[in-house]
């Protein structure tokens, strides 16, 4: 497959789950990438089972100057950046009144913050080069309210409407902004989860990294040139809710 020819992409949190998923994909797909993550041994290894299309480079989305660094190395591995997803994020559990102020923080400042000093990374390449494409991997938590979730789906809320305010201030230079929103997939961060509480959707089934990897690569592609601002729901069905019972 060769949609993505041409295409330098810089992508958060690629060292395992999810990330790795869509890292797989693009390179599949004739893109070159970068994987940034704080997972520097994850990262490195799977940086040398993919090969010349894939460098790793040490990068915390929360530091502007670990982007700087980051776009660097970007730029003298493959050269100016066109495509940027914001996959990083993290997870934590606590009714609302329960949130320690910390945890808090820190997932804003992994969750929001980072995508936002990304976005503000790389623009001047997309715009030196009139076109370009962001990712920003939200959640299905950013469509629906769903219980003891509050801090963490609260960035991600954050997170689709950042992405809807980028794809009107940047769409004047050929940059498209668009958010994906999984529902469960398999990954480390949903490790331990009992897969039988998927039953009751209308795909019955946990997703895999391959299912976000799929709608990156498609969002990530020319196919995708009139589509910016959106909200790509992969989740089996779980926003709809549980499956009505006959009778
Ligand atoms: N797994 C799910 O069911 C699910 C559902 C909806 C949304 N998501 C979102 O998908 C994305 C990927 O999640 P995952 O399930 O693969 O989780 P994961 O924990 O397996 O992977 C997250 C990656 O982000 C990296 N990361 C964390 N903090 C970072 C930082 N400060 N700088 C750079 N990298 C950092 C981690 O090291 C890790 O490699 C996240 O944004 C998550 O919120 C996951």
């Amino acid at each position: 497959m060769t949609r993505l020819d041409g295409t330098v992409a810089l992508l958060t949190g690629g060292a395992r789950g999810m990330g790795a998923g869509e890292v797989r994909r693009l390179v599949q797909e004739g893109a070159k990438v970068v994987i940034g993550d704080v997972l520097d041994e994850e990262g490195e290894a799977l940086a040398a089972e993919l090969g010349d299309a894939t460098r790793f480079v040490h990068l915390d989305v929360r530091d502007s100057a670990s982007w700087a660094a980051a776009l660097k190395a970007t730029h003298e591995a493959f050269g100016p950046v066109t495509l940027l997803v914001n996959n990083a994020g993290i997870l934590t559990q606590a009714p609302v009144d329960a949130t320690d102020e910390a945890d808090l923080r820190r997932i804003y400042d992994v969750n929001l913050v980072g995508p936002f000093l990304g976005m503000q990374a790389v623009v001047s390449d997309m715009k030196a080069a009139g076109k370009g494409v962001i990712i920003n991997v939200a959640s299905a938590a950013a469509m629906v309210p769903m219980p003891m979730l509050a801090a963490y789906a609260s960035s991600k809320w954050g997170l689709r409407g950042l992405t809807k305010c980028a794809a009107i201030d940047l769409g004047r230079y050929g940059i498209r902004v668009n958010a994906v929103h999984p529902g469960a997939v398999r990954t480390p961060m949903t490790a331990g989860v009992p897969e039988e509480m998927f039953e009751i959707y209308a795909v019955p089934r946990i997703g895999e990294p391959e299912d976000i990897g799929a709608i990156v690569a498609f969002l990530a592609s020319d196919e995708a040139s009139f589509i910016t601002g959106g909200d790509f729901v992969v989740d089996g069905g779980m926003v709809l809710g549980p499956l009505p019972q006959a009778g």
